[in-house]
Protein backbone atom coordinates (compact mmCIF):
# COMPACT_ATOMS: atom_id res chain seq x y z
CA UNK A 1 0.00 0.00 0.00
CA UNK A 2 1.25 3.64 -0.80
CA UNK A 3 1.44 4.76 2.51
CA UNK A 4 -1.40 8.00 3.49
CA UNK A 5 0.04 11.60 3.44
CA UNK A 6 1.39 12.79 6.47
CA UNK A 7 -1.52 14.22 8.18
CA UNK A 8 -0.27 17.80 10.66
CA UNK A 9 1.01 19.99 7.62
CA UNK A 10 -0.87 21.15 4.79
CA UNK A 11 -1.73 24.21 3.01
CA UNK A 12 -4.87 26.46 1.09
CA UNK A 13 -4.40 27.18 -2.03
CA UNK A 14 -6.92 29.92 -3.52
CA UNK A 15 -7.34 30.69 -6.88
CA UNK A 16 -7.85 34.27 -8.36
CA UNK A 17 -9.33 33.89 -11.30
CA UNK A 18 -8.76 37.49 -13.00
CA UNK A 19 -6.87 38.91 -15.64
CA UNK A 20 -7.19 42.18 -18.06
CA UNK A 21 -6.61 39.39 -21.09
CA UNK A 22 -5.82 35.96 -21.66
CA UNK A 23 -2.49 35.77 -22.87
CA UNK A 24 -1.51 34.01 -25.59
CA UNK A 25 0.46 30.70 -24.12
CA UNK A 26 -1.73 30.70 -21.24
CA UNK A 27 -4.01 27.95 -20.11
CA UNK A 28 -5.17 28.53 -16.96
CA UNK A 29 -8.93 28.94 -16.26
CA UNK A 30 -9.06 32.77 -16.11
CA UNK A 31 -11.84 35.56 -16.23
CA UNK A 32 -10.57 38.02 -19.05
CA UNK A 33 -12.03 42.05 -18.25
CA UNK A 34 -9.61 45.41 -18.24
CA UNK A 35 -12.71 46.94 -15.18
CA UNK A 36 -11.15 46.05 -11.79
CA UNK A 37 -13.31 42.66 -10.46
CA UNK A 38 -16.40 42.48 -8.38
CA UNK A 39 -14.53 40.45 -6.25
CA UNK A 40 -17.12 40.28 -3.70
CA UNK A 41 -19.95 37.32 -4.70
CA UNK A 42 -16.18 35.22 -5.01
CA UNK A 43 -15.25 35.97 -1.44
CA UNK A 44 -18.18 35.41 0.20
CA UNK A 45 -18.18 31.87 -2.01
CA UNK A 46 -14.74 31.39 -1.04
CA UNK A 47 -15.04 31.38 2.24
CA UNK A 48 -18.41 29.41 2.07
CA UNK A 49 -16.16 26.95 0.55
CA UNK A 50 -13.82 26.87 3.01
CA UNK A 51 -16.20 25.81 5.63
CA UNK A 52 -17.34 23.36 3.48
CA UNK A 53 -14.00 21.43 3.16
CA UNK A 54 -12.05 22.66 6.56
CA UNK A 55 -13.73 19.80 8.71
CA UNK A 56 -11.11 17.44 6.40
CA UNK A 57 -8.12 19.15 7.64
CA UNK A 58 -6.66 19.06 11.01
CA UNK A 59 -5.49 21.86 12.69
CA UNK A 60 -4.15 25.17 11.23
CA UNK A 61 -2.50 25.57 7.36
CA UNK A 62 1.14 25.40 7.60
CA UNK A 63 1.05 27.98 4.24
CA UNK A 64 -1.16 30.10 2.03
CA UNK A 65 -1.14 30.36 -1.68
CA UNK A 66 -2.94 33.05 -3.83
CA UNK A 67 -2.40 32.32 -7.03
CA UNK A 68 -3.83 32.75 -10.43
CA UNK A 69 -4.94 34.83 -12.58
CA UNK A 70 -3.99 38.00 -11.12
CA UNK A 71 -4.54 38.11 -7.42
CA UNK A 72 -2.77 41.64 -7.80
CA UNK A 73 -5.99 42.56 -8.98
CA UNK A 74 -7.59 42.43 -5.81
CA UNK A 75 -7.35 45.40 -3.04
CA UNK A 76 -5.35 44.31 0.09
CA UNK A 77 -8.85 44.07 2.07
CA UNK A 78 -10.20 40.76 0.24
CA UNK A 79 -6.48 38.74 1.71
CA UNK A 80 -6.88 40.42 5.21
CA UNK A 81 -10.61 38.67 5.27
CA UNK A 82 -9.48 35.46 3.60
CA UNK A 83 -6.68 35.19 5.79
CA UNK A 84 -8.89 35.94 8.74
CA UNK A 85 -10.97 32.98 7.86
CA UNK A 86 -8.35 30.39 7.48
CA UNK A 87 -6.33 31.67 10.52
CA UNK A 88 -2.87 29.81 9.41
CA UNK A 89 -0.63 28.66 12.00
CA UNK A 90 1.65 31.86 13.23
CA UNK A 91 4.66 32.14 10.61
CA UNK A 92 2.67 30.57 8.25
CA UNK A 93 4.30 31.65 5.14
CA UNK A 94 1.14 33.68 2.82
CA UNK A 95 2.35 33.64 -0.71
CA UNK A 96 0.60 35.71 -3.45
CA UNK A 97 1.32 35.80 -7.14
CA UNK A 98 1.25 39.18 -8.15
CA UNK A 99 1.33 41.39 -12.05
CA UNK A 100 4.02 43.77 -12.47
CA UNK A 101 1.67 46.63 -13.48
CA UNK A 102 -0.53 46.17 -10.20
CA UNK A 103 2.54 46.21 -7.67
CA UNK A 104 2.93 50.07 -6.15
CA UNK A 105 3.93 50.56 -2.94
CA UNK A 106 0.69 51.11 -1.69
CA UNK A 107 -0.72 47.76 -2.44
CA UNK A 108 2.05 45.99 -1.29
CA UNK A 109 2.17 47.44 2.05
CA UNK A 110 -1.37 46.88 2.44
CA UNK A 111 -0.82 42.79 1.49
CA UNK A 112 2.06 42.85 4.24
CA UNK A 113 -0.30 44.72 6.44
CA UNK A 114 -3.21 42.02 5.88
CA UNK A 115 -0.79 38.87 6.25
CA UNK A 116 0.81 38.40 3.21
CA UNK A 117 4.45 37.32 4.00
CA UNK A 118 5.53 36.87 0.09
CA UNK A 119 5.04 37.83 -3.21
CA UNK A 120 6.17 36.20 -6.25
CA UNK A 121 6.04 39.01 -9.15
CA UNK A 122 5.34 37.44 -12.61
CA UNK A 123 8.16 39.73 -14.46
CA UNK A 124 8.74 36.46 -17.63
CA UNK A 125 10.81 39.37 -19.48
CA UNK A 126 12.37 42.70 -19.09
CA UNK A 127 12.66 42.73 -22.83
CA UNK A 128 9.88 44.76 -24.90
CA UNK A 129 10.41 43.03 -27.93
CA UNK A 130 9.76 39.41 -26.10
CA UNK A 131 6.90 40.74 -23.82
CA UNK A 132 5.07 41.58 -26.27
CA UNK A 133 5.12 38.97 -28.04
CA UNK A 134 3.87 37.26 -25.14
CA UNK A 135 1.11 39.84 -24.54
CA UNK A 136 3.36 41.25 -22.06
CA UNK A 137 4.35 44.50 -22.82
CA UNK A 138 2.21 46.35 -20.05
CA UNK A 139 4.23 44.40 -17.50
CA UNK A 140 7.58 44.11 -18.62
CA UNK A 141 7.49 48.08 -18.98
CA UNK A 142 6.44 47.98 -15.20
CA UNK A 143 8.75 45.75 -13.98
CA UNK A 144 12.04 47.36 -13.19
CA UNK A 145 10.37 49.67 -10.78
CA UNK A 146 7.96 46.89 -9.32
CA UNK A 147 10.59 44.38 -8.10
CA UNK A 148 12.61 47.38 -6.76
CA UNK A 149 9.21 48.05 -4.85
CA UNK A 150 8.45 44.66 -3.87
CA UNK A 151 12.86 43.90 -2.94
CA UNK A 152 12.63 47.23 -0.94
CA UNK A 153 9.25 46.65 1.44
CA UNK A 154 9.04 42.13 1.30
CA UNK A 155 10.51 40.33 3.82
CA UNK A 156 10.96 37.89 0.95
CA UNK A 157 9.83 37.78 -2.69
CA UNK A 158 10.37 36.05 -5.82
CA UNK A 159 10.45 36.41 -9.67
CA UNK A 160 9.01 34.19 -12.51
CA UNK A 161 10.76 34.52 -15.61
CA UNK A 162 9.66 32.43 -19.40
CA UNK A 163 12.81 31.49 -21.03
CA UNK A 164 12.51 29.40 -24.09
CA UNK A 165 10.52 31.75 -26.10
CA UNK A 166 10.90 31.35 -29.98
CA UNK A 167 12.39 33.76 -32.38
CA UNK A 168 14.16 35.98 -29.06
CA UNK A 169 17.57 37.06 -29.35
CA UNK A 170 20.57 34.39 -27.45
CA UNK A 171 21.29 37.56 -24.95
CA UNK A 172 17.67 38.11 -23.43
CA UNK A 173 17.84 34.84 -21.00
CA UNK A 174 20.90 35.96 -19.86
CA UNK A 175 20.10 39.38 -19.35
CA UNK A 176 17.11 38.67 -17.80
CA UNK A 177 18.50 36.43 -14.88
CA UNK A 178 21.18 39.77 -14.58
CA UNK A 179 18.13 41.80 -13.92
CA UNK A 180 16.89 39.48 -11.67
CA UNK A 181 20.12 38.86 -9.64
CA UNK A 182 21.06 42.31 -9.46
CA UNK A 183 17.28 43.53 -7.89
CA UNK A 184 18.82 40.65 -5.00
CA UNK A 185 16.26 38.21 -6.01
CA UNK A 186 16.22 35.80 -3.06
CA UNK A 187 14.10 32.71 -5.09
CA UNK A 188 13.64 32.81 -9.23
CA UNK A 189 11.57 30.72 -10.87
CA UNK A 190 11.96 30.10 -14.32
CA UNK A 191 10.07 27.81 -16.89
CA UNK A 192 10.32 26.91 -20.39
CA UNK A 193 7.46 28.13 -22.69
CA UNK A 194 5.09 25.02 -22.87
CA UNK A 195 3.09 25.01 -25.85
CA UNK A 196 -0.50 24.65 -24.34
CA UNK A 197 -3.48 23.26 -25.65
CA UNK A 198 -6.24 25.59 -26.82
CA UNK A 199 -4.26 28.76 -27.02
CA UNK A 200 -3.08 30.71 -29.48
CA UNK A 201 0.29 30.07 -29.71
CA UNK A 202 -1.11 25.97 -30.06
CA UNK A 203 -3.17 27.52 -33.08
CA UNK A 204 0.05 29.56 -34.58
CA UNK A 205 2.04 26.80 -34.29
CA UNK A 206 -0.53 24.66 -36.06
CA UNK A 207 -0.93 27.01 -38.64
CA UNK A 208 3.27 27.07 -39.20
CA UNK A 209 3.62 30.97 -38.08
CA UNK A 210 5.51 29.89 -34.60
CA UNK A 211 7.94 27.25 -34.11
CA UNK A 212 8.63 26.19 -31.17
CA UNK A 213 12.49 26.44 -29.83
CA UNK A 214 14.44 22.94 -30.53
CA UNK A 215 15.79 21.00 -28.19
CA UNK A 216 19.42 21.89 -28.38
CA UNK A 217 18.42 25.50 -27.48
CA UNK A 218 15.87 24.57 -24.82
CA UNK A 219 19.07 22.69 -23.11
CA UNK A 220 21.43 26.19 -23.90
CA UNK A 221 18.82 28.15 -21.76
CA UNK A 222 18.54 25.62 -19.11
CA UNK A 223 22.32 25.19 -18.51
CA UNK A 224 22.19 29.47 -18.45
CA UNK A 225 19.60 29.59 -15.89
CA UNK A 226 21.23 26.80 -13.45
CA UNK A 227 24.97 28.19 -13.84
CA UNK A 228 23.90 31.96 -13.09
CA UNK A 229 21.78 30.83 -10.35
CA UNK A 230 24.06 29.27 -8.99
CA UNK A 231 26.97 32.06 -9.00
CA UNK A 232 24.68 34.15 -7.30
CA UNK A 233 23.88 31.67 -4.45
CA UNK A 234 20.35 30.44 -5.81
CA UNK A 235 20.41 26.80 -5.18
CA UNK A 236 18.12 24.26 -7.54
CA UNK A 237 15.78 23.20 -5.23
CA UNK A 238 13.45 21.72 -7.92
CA UNK A 239 13.55 21.43 -11.63
CA UNK A 240 12.68 25.15 -12.15
CA UNK A 241 13.20 26.31 -8.78
CA UNK A 242 16.04 28.42 -7.53
CA UNK A 243 16.57 29.71 -3.59
CA UNK A 244 18.64 31.23 -1.24
CA UNK A 245 18.88 29.36 2.06
CA UNK A 246 15.95 29.90 3.85
CA UNK A 247 14.24 31.63 0.58
CA UNK A 248 12.53 28.20 -1.20
CA UNK A 249 8.62 28.02 -1.48
CA UNK A 250 7.58 26.13 1.78
CA UNK A 251 3.80 26.07 -0.24
CA UNK A 252 5.57 24.37 -3.17
CA UNK A 253 7.44 22.15 -1.51
CA UNK A 254 3.92 20.48 0.42
CA UNK A 255 2.90 19.89 -3.25
CA UNK A 256 6.12 17.83 -3.88
CA UNK A 257 6.33 16.00 -1.06
CA UNK A 258 2.48 14.56 -1.45
CA UNK A 259 1.25 16.67 1.40
CA UNK A 260 -2.39 17.92 1.61
CA UNK A 261 -3.25 21.06 0.82
CA UNK A 262 -7.32 22.86 0.49
CA UNK A 263 -7.44 23.89 -2.86
CA UNK A 264 -10.94 26.90 -3.51
CA UNK A 265 -11.62 28.96 -5.45
CA UNK A 266 -12.55 28.03 -9.51
CA UNK A 267 -10.11 25.48 -10.99
CA UNK A 268 -8.62 24.99 -7.98
CA UNK A 269 -7.13 21.15 -6.90
CA UNK A 270 -7.46 20.38 -3.74
CA UNK A 271 -6.02 16.57 -1.49
CA UNK A 272 -7.41 15.81 1.58
CA UNK A 273 -5.69 13.88 3.94
CA UNK A 274 -7.31 10.76 3.61
CA UNK A 275 -6.26 10.60 -0.03
CA UNK A 276 -9.34 11.84 -2.07
CA UNK A 277 -8.43 14.39 -4.80
CA UNK A 278 -10.63 16.86 -6.15
CA UNK A 279 -10.49 19.57 -8.66
CA UNK A 280 -13.33 22.62 -9.03
CA UNK A 281 -15.95 24.09 -11.33
CA UNK A 282 -13.27 25.83 -13.78
CA UNK A 283 -15.65 28.54 -15.04
CA UNK A 284 -16.40 31.51 -12.13
CA UNK A 285 -20.23 31.54 -12.71
CA UNK A 286 -20.80 27.64 -13.02
CA UNK A 287 -18.24 27.76 -9.80
CA UNK A 288 -20.43 30.52 -8.07
CA UNK A 289 -23.67 28.73 -7.99
CA UNK A 290 -23.02 24.89 -8.56
CA UNK A 291 -24.70 22.97 -5.44
CA UNK A 292 -21.40 22.14 -5.25
CA UNK A 293 -17.38 23.47 -5.85
CA UNK A 294 -16.23 20.23 -7.48
CA UNK A 295 -16.37 19.09 -11.37
CA UNK A 296 -14.64 16.07 -10.43
CA UNK A 297 -13.69 14.27 -7.23
CA UNK A 298 -11.82 10.98 -7.29
CA UNK A 299 -9.74 8.66 -4.78
CA UNK A 300 -6.53 7.90 -6.36
CA UNK A 301 -5.69 3.89 -6.58
CA UNK A 302 -2.12 3.07 -4.87
CA UNK A 303 -0.71 2.52 -8.51
CA UNK A 304 -1.86 6.49 -9.27
CA UNK A 305 -0.73 7.62 -6.20
CA UNK A 306 2.67 6.60 -6.11
CA UNK A 307 2.98 7.76 -9.28
CA UNK A 308 1.50 11.15 -8.39
CA UNK A 309 4.24 10.63 -6.01
CA UNK A 310 6.65 9.73 -8.18
CA UNK A 311 6.31 12.67 -10.79
CA UNK A 312 6.02 15.14 -8.51
CA UNK A 313 9.57 13.89 -6.09
CA UNK A 314 11.90 13.13 -8.48
CA UNK A 315 11.34 17.29 -9.48
CA UNK A 316 13.05 18.14 -6.39
CA UNK A 317 17.11 17.69 -4.99
CA UNK A 318 15.71 15.89 -2.13
CA UNK A 319 13.95 13.23 -4.75
CA UNK A 320 12.13 10.30 -3.95
CA UNK A 321 12.00 8.66 -0.56
CA UNK A 322 11.36 4.99 -2.27
CA UNK A 323 10.01 3.91 0.92
CA UNK A 324 6.89 5.60 0.74
CA UNK A 325 6.14 5.09 -2.85
CA UNK A 326 4.74 1.34 -1.99
CA UNK A 327 5.71 -0.11 -4.91
CA UNK A 328 8.82 -0.86 -6.18
CA UNK A 329 10.93 0.22 -9.10
CA UNK A 330 12.19 -2.86 -11.74
CA UNK A 331 16.17 -2.65 -11.51
CA UNK A 332 16.35 -2.87 -15.53
CA UNK A 333 15.14 0.41 -15.44
CA UNK A 334 16.90 1.90 -12.66
CA UNK A 335 20.05 0.53 -12.93
CA UNK A 336 20.49 1.91 -16.38
CA UNK A 337 19.42 5.37 -15.33
CA UNK A 338 22.12 5.15 -12.32
CA UNK A 339 25.46 3.89 -15.05
CA UNK A 340 24.52 6.75 -16.84
CA UNK A 341 24.95 9.34 -14.15
CA UNK A 342 21.02 10.90 -14.62
CA UNK A 343 19.58 9.10 -11.17
CA UNK A 344 21.67 8.16 -8.13
CA UNK A 345 20.44 6.15 -4.75
CA UNK A 346 21.26 8.04 -1.83
CA UNK A 347 20.28 7.21 1.80
CA UNK A 348 16.90 5.31 0.70
CA UNK A 349 15.85 7.74 -2.07
CA UNK A 350 16.25 8.32 -5.69
CA UNK A 351 17.62 11.39 -6.97
CA UNK A 352 18.07 13.18 -10.21
CA UNK A 353 22.10 14.26 -10.80
CA UNK A 354 23.09 17.40 -12.02
CA UNK A 355 22.95 15.57 -15.48
CA UNK A 356 19.49 14.41 -14.68
CA UNK A 357 18.07 17.43 -14.32
CA UNK A 358 17.86 18.88 -17.81
CA UNK A 359 16.30 15.62 -18.49
CA UNK A 360 13.78 15.53 -15.85
CA UNK A 361 10.85 14.39 -17.44
CA UNK A 362 12.21 11.74 -19.95
CA UNK A 363 13.84 10.03 -17.17
CA UNK A 364 9.99 10.25 -15.08
CA UNK A 365 8.32 8.77 -17.88
CA UNK A 366 11.55 5.79 -17.85
CA UNK A 367 10.88 5.57 -13.93
CA UNK A 368 6.67 5.18 -14.33
CA UNK A 369 7.19 2.67 -16.39
CA UNK A 370 9.13 0.76 -14.00
CA UNK A 371 6.48 0.93 -10.96
CA UNK A 372 6.16 -2.70 -9.84
CA UNK A 373 3.83 -4.06 -7.26
CA UNK A 374 6.25 -5.46 -4.13
C1 LIG B 1 -0.44 31.20 -14.50
S1 LIG B 1 0.66 32.49 -14.04
C2 LIG B 1 -0.20 33.29 -12.76
C3 LIG B 1 0.53 34.50 -12.21
C4 LIG B 1 0.50 35.75 -13.05
N1 LIG B 1 -0.75 36.01 -13.63
C5 LIG B 1 1.57 35.73 -14.13
O1 LIG B 1 1.23 35.74 -15.29
O2 LIG B 1 2.72 35.71 -13.74
C6 LIG B 1 1.92 31.62 -13.13
C7 LIG B 1 3.14 31.27 -13.93
O3 LIG B 1 2.82 30.28 -14.88
C8 LIG B 1 3.79 30.32 -15.90
N2 LIG B 1 3.17 29.92 -17.16
C9 LIG B 1 1.88 30.05 -17.57
N3 LIG B 1 1.70 29.52 -18.80
C10 LIG B 1 2.90 29.02 -19.18
C11 LIG B 1 3.38 28.34 -20.36
N4 LIG B 1 2.58 28.08 -21.38
N5 LIG B 1 4.68 27.98 -20.39
C12 LIG B 1 5.50 28.23 -19.35
N6 LIG B 1 5.11 28.87 -18.23
C13 LIG B 1 3.84 29.26 -18.14
C14 LIG B 1 4.35 31.73 -15.94
O4 LIG B 1 5.72 31.66 -15.75
C15 LIG B 1 3.72 32.40 -14.75
O5 LIG B 1 4.66 33.10 -14.04
S1 LIG C 1 -0.05 34.18 -17.70
FE1 LIG C 1 -0.84 35.17 -15.84
S2 LIG C 1 -1.65 37.15 -16.57
FE2 LIG C 1 -1.42 35.88 -18.38
S3 LIG C 1 -3.45 34.96 -18.64
FE3 LIG C 1 -2.19 33.49 -17.50
S4 LIG C 1 -2.65 33.91 -15.40
FE4 LIG C 1 -3.34 35.70 -16.56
Amino acid sequence: MTSVPEHDVWGVYVHVPWCVAQCPYCAFAITPGAAAPDHRAWLDRLLWEHELRRPDFPGAPATVFFGGGTPSRLPPSAFAEALEAFRPVPGAEVSVEANPEDLDEAWVEGVLAAGVTRISIGVQTFDATVARRLGRARSAARAPEAVATVARLAPTFSVDLIFAVPGEPADRLRDDLRRVVDAGAPHLSVYGLTIEEGTRFERAVRGGRLVPVDDDRWREGYDTIVATARAAGLERYEVSNFARPGHASRHNRLYWTDAPYLGLGPSAHGYAPDGRRWSDHPDLATWLTADHPSAHEERPDPRARALDLLVSAMRCVEGLPLDRLGFALDPSVVDPLVRAGLVRRTGGRLQLTDAGFPVCDAVVARLADALTPQ
